[in-house]
């Protein structure tokens, strides 16, 4: 369990006090998703995501990543309430990193760099050689945000099609 200290507050726990739930006030810890969570989180990623495609509404996505890599998705609790999200996946090629998310009233706290050395540290373990992800272009916030902790711009095109259910005629 990653841990550090920044401005006295201390930000993970040891992992039986985060299993029995005794956290600090204030205390930010990272946990893997439970059942339990799914409303909390499809409430976050509706205030964060608006305008998701029909393809990420949560309840899609987390019966999806249920049935995929489930140790891959993360919560970030904070005195009882989830305050972020994180989902990872590692196929063999690239790693990929999908709905990081921060409750709005709760950023700038170090969180999501939290989530993400959590992500990255499985991803590693797993033998993942590279990490990808998509910003979406004016998502300066993010953008600035994968910047400090080392992610570059890279010249590609992103493409996509939907298939299956989601398939455009
Ligand atoms: C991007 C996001 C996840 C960052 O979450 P956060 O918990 O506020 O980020 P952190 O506190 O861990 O920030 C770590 C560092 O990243 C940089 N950073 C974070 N947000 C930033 C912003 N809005 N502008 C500039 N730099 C930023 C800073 O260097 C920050 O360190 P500092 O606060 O000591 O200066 C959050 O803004 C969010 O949920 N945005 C909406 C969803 C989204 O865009 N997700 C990612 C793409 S799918």
């Amino acid at each position: 369990m990653c841990s550090m200290n920044l401005n006295t507050q201390t930000w993970a726990l040891p992992a039986a006090r985060t299993r029995y739930n005794l956290e600090m006030p204030g205390e930010i810890t990272i946990r893997q998703y439970q059942d339990s969570d799914q409303a909390s989180v499809a409430k976050l990623w509706t205030t964060v995501f608006p305008d998701d495609p029909p393809w990420n509404s949560p309840s899609e996505l987390i019966g999806r990543k249920q049935k995929a890599q489930p140790e891959l998705f993360w919560i970030a609790q904070q005195d009882g309430e989830i305050v972020g999200t994180i989902l990872a996946g590692y196929d063999g090629v690239r790693g990929w990193i999908y709905h990081l998310a921060v409750d709005p009233a709760q950023r700038r706290k170090g969180t999501a760099r939290l989530l993400m050395q959590t992500a990255e540290a499985s991803l590693e373990a797993l033998g993942c050689p590279k990490i990808n992800l998509q910003v979406r272009l004016y998502n300066r916030a993010a953008v600035a945000f994968y910047q400090a902790l080392g992610y570059g711009i890279e010249e590609r095109v992103q493409m996509g099609k939907p298939i299956g259910k989601f398939r455009r005629s």
